[in-house]
């Protein structure tokens, strides 16, 4: 048997980590549960903190929460200093480019869309872009500026977590089966030899897999959007390549640019649901063709590394988020699709303040895990 500890969080992915640090920080004893953490989406993400340029059609219902992480990073990433490690925040904001005239139709209907919400996206002249960005191609034809579309490195920030975690409180390398009850209250986590991690407060954060957790109170409706993603090295002759996280639309087809202070480009995105667990040839071709007419330096990069990620979407592509009503003891937190990274500070707060019972933000129980539940709105 182990020992009692006010939370068990079940996945050490990043939000996993942040639930598990942001619990520690407010003076709560946590564990955490994880064979391999931050193995699986973490590990392949390019770390956009980006809410105005990564607001999709009829996603406009996250705005106030995304906005409200990115506003938190700072602070969140201030309190994990003390392990030593750099996450690689960096606010030298975002440009997205159009190459045909749909692309810009496009672009130009998502800049209404931003105006709306008060984002600060304005478009910019090609001129100006390339005094800063002088390696973009000739084949751009418009350019918008987000300034506050910041980027983190999600592999730093996961090891600065893990060692907060693993100092300030336990990491347990187990898997978790279901769940122990007492009545309508979680009790604390089964692990798959059978032992039993006590807890007040039971958090699913393990992306995916939470919907094979055997005892969940609903059905957690998680489906793998597969995501190819390339990280590439810039020669010393080309240093820098890009300064701005560079995103484009080309010809229809969403890809971005993810400049590091390493030295290195995360070249993204793939959004597949094929079912295909492995690296697409077709995906690949299709970044480094569309990332190429961007920037047609590309092509002198070295491939450092071609990797492939599931993404739990949801059915509203919005976050299983919060208690299941009638259920104590368990909080969830998963279905984070493509904002797992920039979700993390407020899907903490939000997670621990629950804990500790106070009240979410407004308009947070639209993200209630049991929504999709028959006889729920
Ligand atoms: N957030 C970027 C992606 O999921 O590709």
């Amino acid at each position: 048997m182990e020992t009692n500890v006010d939370v068990a969080v079940v996945g050490g992915g990043i939000i996993g980590l942040g639930i598990a640090w942001e619990a520690i920080r407010r003076g709560h004893s946590v564990a955490l549960v994880d064979p391999d953490p931050a193995t699986g989406a973490t590990h392949a993400a390019a770390g956009m903190i980006a809410p105005a340029s990564e607001l999709h059609y009829r996603e406009e219902h996250l705005l106030q929460l995304t906005v409200d992480s990115a506003s938190r990073y700072p602070e969140f990433l201030a309190s994990l200093a003390w392990t030593g490690i750099d996450p690689g925040y960096r606010t030298t904001g975002t440009l997205v480019l159009a190459i045909d005239a749909a692309d810009r139709t496009a672009l130009a209907d998502l800049r209404a869309v931003q105006a709306r919400h008060l984002l600060p996206v304005e478009q910019v002249s090609l001129r100006e872009v390339r005094r800063s960005e002088p390696m973009i191609g000739p084949a751009a034809t418009a350019a918008f500026s987000s300034p506050e579309d910041h980027q983190v490195d999600p592999r730093k920030l996961a090891a600065a977590l893990l060692a907060a975690v693993g100092e300030r409180g336990r990491l347990i390398p187990a898997r978790v089966s279901g769940f122990e009850y007492a009545g309508r209250r979680v009790t604390g986590a089964v692990l798959e030899d059978g032992s039993v991690l006590p807890a007040r407060h039971t958090v699913v954060a393990n992306g995916l897999a939470a919907a094979q957790l055997q005892g969940l109170p609903c059905r957690l409706p998680l489906r793998p959007v597969y995501g190819d993603i390339l990280r590439l090295r810039v020669p010393a002759a080309l240093q820098p390549l890009l300064t701005h996280t560079v995103r484009g639309l080309v010809r229809g087809s969403a890809v971005y640019l993810v400049p590091r202070g390493d030295g290195t480009v995360v070249l993204g995105a793939t959004m597949r649901e094929d079912g295909n667990y492995g690296v697409s040839a077709g995906g690949v071709y299709q970044l480094l063709r569309d990332a190429q007419l961007l920037i047609p330096a590309v092509a002198e990069l070295e491939l450092e590394e071609v990797l492939c990620r599931a993404r739990p979407g949801t059915p509203d592509n919005a976050p299983l988020l919060g208690g299941v009503p009638g259920v104590d003891g368990l909080v969830i937190a998963t279905g984070f699709f493509r904002h797992g990274v920039l979700l993390t500070p407020a899907a903490a707060a939000l997670c621990v303040d629950l804990m500790e019972g106070k009240p979410g933000p407004p308009g947070f129980e639209r993200y209630r895990p049991d929504r999709f539940e028959e006889g729920q709105a």
